[in-house]
C-alpha cells in the first residue's frame, strides 16, 4: 500500500506528518512513502533526507496522492484536499471532529475511512499514539518561554551586587497535559508556581513537579467520562473564581489550559480580575481558540488591557516544529501499525484504539459521539 505525505495547507503550519525515522519504520513494514517535494522544508527536513530514508518524493500533492491507501496528515483536511483523495482511503490526522461538523460530513460522503487523532482513547496502551498529549506538551512548554519574554521581570531569584531579585510567581490553571509541562517548565525556569484543576487527581502531580495545589474548603471537582474534566455547577464555578481571584493579584504569569470536550472553555479569569493583577503581569491563554479561559483573550493576538499582557497564541505545537513532527510522527506509525501488519492491511474495529478512533466508514459517521456532534450541529444551521 502506498503512504502519501503533502505540505500542509494551514496558514502558519510549519510540521509535516511523517519524519524520515516514520517513514524507515513504514517502509519496513512493506509499505510505499510518497512524500512531496518541500512537505518537510518548514520543519527541517530535506527531500534528500526522505529519499534517504526510503521515500519517493514526488513533483506535487497530487502526485503524491495518487493511488494512496492512506493519507497521513496533521491539520484537518481542506475541500480540495478531501476532494483529491480517492475513495476507501484511510485517513488518519487531526480532524476536530466534535466542533468541525461540515469536515467531518465532508469525509463521510467522500467515502473515506478516517481515524482522528483526536478520538485515540487515553489508555495506557495507546500512549504513544497519543498526539494530544505530544502536541500538547510543546503548547504547555512554549507558553511559559512566551509569557517570560514578555514579563517586565526575571523569573528565577538572583542574587547581585545590584541587589537581590524575588522569583516571579506563576498559576497555572488547567492542569492536563499541557498545564502539567507549564508547571515544570516555569519550575525550571525558577519561577514560584501555583496551579489548579478541577480534577482532583492531578493534585499529586502538580505537587511532585514543585508547585502548590490551590485548595478550596468548597467541593469544586468535576471530573467526567475518560478522564476528562466536565462543566461545573454555576456555584461550583463561582467558587473557583473566587479562589482564583485571591491568588492572582500576586500573579507575574498567568497560563491558563482549561478545556472541556466539545464545549466552550471555561471562563477563568474575569476581567475584575485583570484590574487587580500587577502592572505587567502577563496572561497567555491556551484555550482562546475554544472561546478562551481570560476576558478580553483574542485568538492569535497580543493585547494589553488593565495593564496585563494577554496573549492568546493558536498553534503553538507548529513553532517547535522538529520535535513536534517528530513526535507527531511516532504518533502516527504506532497508529498505523494497529492496522498494518506484514500480512497487509486490516481495519478491525473491535481493536480497541482503531474502533474509538475510526469516525468515518463507507460512507457512514461510525463514532457515536462525532455523529451527535455533526448531528446538533446540522440541526443548529437549520434552526
Ligand atoms: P484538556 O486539554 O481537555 O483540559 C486541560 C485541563 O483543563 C484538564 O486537566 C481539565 O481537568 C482542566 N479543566 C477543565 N475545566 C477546568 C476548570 N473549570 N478549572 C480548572 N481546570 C479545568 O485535557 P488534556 O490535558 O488533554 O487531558 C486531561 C486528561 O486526560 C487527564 O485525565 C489526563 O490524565 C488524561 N490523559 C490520559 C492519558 C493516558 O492515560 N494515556 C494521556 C493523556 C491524558
Amino acid at each position: 500500500m502506498k503512504v502519501a505525505v503533502v505540505k500542509e495547507s494551514r496558514p502558519g503550519e510549519r510540521r509535516v506528518a511523517l519524519v524520515p525515522a516514520g517513514v524507515k519504520a513504514l517502509v519496513a513494514k512493506g509499505l510505499t512513502v510518497s512524500v512531496e517535494s518541500g512537505a518537510g522544508s518548514a520543519s527541517g527536513v530535506s527531500d534528500e533526507a526522505y529519499a534517504e530514508a526510503g521515500a519517493e518524493v514526488a513533483g506535487s500533492a497530487a502526485q503524491a496522492l495518487e493511488g494512496a491507501g492512506l493519507f497521513v496528515h496533521v491539520n484537518p483536511l481542506t475541500g480540495d484536499e478531501i476532494a483529491a483523495i480517492g475513495r476507501d482511503t484511510i485517513v488518519v490526522s487531526f480532524l476536530d471532529p466534535l466542533g468541525d461538523a461540515d469536515g467531518i460530513a465532508a469525509l463521510a460522503r467522500a467515502g473515506l475511512t478516517a481515524i482522528s487523532m483526536e478520538m485515540v482513547p487515553r489508555i495506557t496502551r495507546a500512549q504513544s499514539m497519543d498526539a494530544l498529549s505530544s502536541q500538547a506538551t510543546a503548547a504547555g512548554y512554549k507558553a511559559v518561554l512566551l509569557a517570560a519574554s514578555e514579563l517586565p521581570r526575571f523569573l528565577p531569584m538572583f542574587t547581585t551586587a545590584a541587589g537581590t531579585i524575588r522569583p516571579a510567581k506563576a498559576l497555572v490553571l488547567g492542569a492536563g497535559v499541557a498545564g502539567l509541562q507549564a508547571i515544570a517548565t516555569a519550575r525550571r525556569l525558577g519561577a514560584v508556581v501555583e496551579a489548579f484543576d478541577v480534577r482532583p487527581a492531578v493534585k499529586e502531580q502538580v505537587q511532585s513537579l514543585g508547585a502548590t495545589f490551590l485548595e478550596t474548603e468548597y467541593d469544586v471537582s468535576a471530573e467526567g467520562e475518560g478522564g476528562y474534566a466536565k462543566e461545573l455547577s454555576e456555584e461550583q464555578h463561582q467558587k473557583e473564581l473566587e479562589l482564583i481571584a485571591s491568588h492572582i493579584v500576586s500573579t507575574d504569569i498567568v497560563i491558563t489550559t482549561a478545556q472541556i470536550p466539545g464545549r466552550k472553555a471555561p471562563l477563568l479569569v474575569t476581567e475584575d480580575m485583570l484590574k487587580t493583577m500587577k502592572a505587567g503581569a502577563v496572561v497567555v491563554d491556551l484555550a482562546s481558540e475554544s472561546g478562551g479561559n481570560c476576558a478580553l483573550v483574542r485568538s492569535g493576538e497580543t493585547i494589553t488591557a488593565h495593564g496585563v499582557t494577554i496573549m492568546g497564541p493558536v498553534n503553538l505545537p507548529a513553532s517547535i516544529p522538529h520535535h513536534t513532527s517528530q513526535m507527531y510522527s511516532k504518533n502516527v506509525v504506532t497508529l498505523v501499525s494497529e492496522f498494518v501488519t506484514e500480512d497487509g492491511v486490516a481495519l478491525d474495529f473491535d481493536n480497541d484504539v482503531v474502533g474509538p478512533a475510526t469516525v468515518t466508514h463507507g460512507g457512514e459517521i461510525v463514532n457515536d459521539r462525532v455523529k451527535q456532534a455533526v448531528t446538533h450541529a446540522s440541526g443548529g444551521d437549520h434552526g
